[in-house]
């Protein structure tokens, strides 16, 4: 069942992704060479407190996980997709780094993630991935409109993808949010226009293209991260979008 969002609901998810926005202000600041996955881990479990919310992922259990989460974000590098675990492992120039978080204000879930390049590019083909995820979510995000179809949102991902020739990680998923950190529907980075169940006000989507290099083909490492099977390099955003009587509003900036 898709949850429909009051505008004082939405309201309160909003605070959420604000808090969110501004963790990420500061841990965008703080990713240079050096600084470890974990130092940044607990910049934001530090911050996320100070503004009065937790994060929605420290003791988690994503499904098919077998532990709960025991950090506040996931970062992710080079081939690792997503949920990678902030170890002590120093970030250096030409990673290609993925910060992921949510956060739960007064029982509001929101999430988002970034990709960031740390220092040199490695190559033309690391930044014309990185630029092609992020382009995908802002085609993804203005389609996202009442009336529209929820399979506009990956045919728009899809596209882009095509267009910058790099592959969608069809395997990985974006999904609802609101009450709860996953919640109906699954938000596919692929489909077809007109496709799907119509999009209403009051939904609210994290809609999260994750892209690789050269293959859609992942593994599932003993952290229980998701990685390129091939070894080759992933970019991946994200936001918390809320659909509103005449389009969408972003609540993770
Ligand atoms: N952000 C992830 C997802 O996009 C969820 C991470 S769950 C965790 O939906 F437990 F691994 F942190
Ligand atoms: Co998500």
């Amino acid at each position: 069942m898709i949850n429909i969002y009051s505008e004082q609901e939405i309201k309160e998810i909003s605070k959420s992704g604000k808090i969110l926005a501004e963790v990420f202000q500061i841990i965008k600041k703080e990713i240079k060479t050096g600084v470890s996955l974990k130092q940044l881990d607990e910049i934001a479990f530090q911050i996320t407190n100070e503004l009065g919310a937790t994060s929605a992922f420290l003791g988690y259990k994503p499904e098919g996980a077998r532990e709960p989460y025991q950090a506040s974000i996931c970062a992710s590098v080079n081939n690792v997709i997503v949920h990678g675990f902030p170890t002590d492992r120093k970030v250096k120039s030409g990673d290609i780094l993925k910060i992921d978080f949510g956060v739960n204000y007064k029982g509001f879930y929101s999430d988002a993630a970034f990709t960031a390049m740390v220092g040199r590019a490695p190559n033309e083909s690391a930044k014309n991935l990185v630029k092609a995820a992020q382009k995908a979510l802002e085609q993804a995000i203005k389609r996202i409109k009442p009336g529209n179809h929820i399979g506009d949102i990956g045919a728009a991902i899809e596209a882009v993808a095509k267009k910058y020739k790099v592959k969608v990680i069809k395997g990985l998923t974006g999904h609802g949010i609101g009450y709860k950190l996953h919640e109906d529907p699954i938000i596919y980075n692929y489909g077809n226009k007109g496709e799907g169940f119509k999009i209403k006000a009051g939904m609210v989507f994290a809609v999260e293209p994750m892209f690789a290099e050269k293959s859609e083909d992942i593994i599932q490492l003993k952290d229980e991260s998701w990685a390129t099977r091939d070894g080759s390099l992933s970019a991946h955003f994200e936001h918390t979008i809320a659909v509103t009587s005449d389009g969408s509003r972003v609540l993770t900036l």
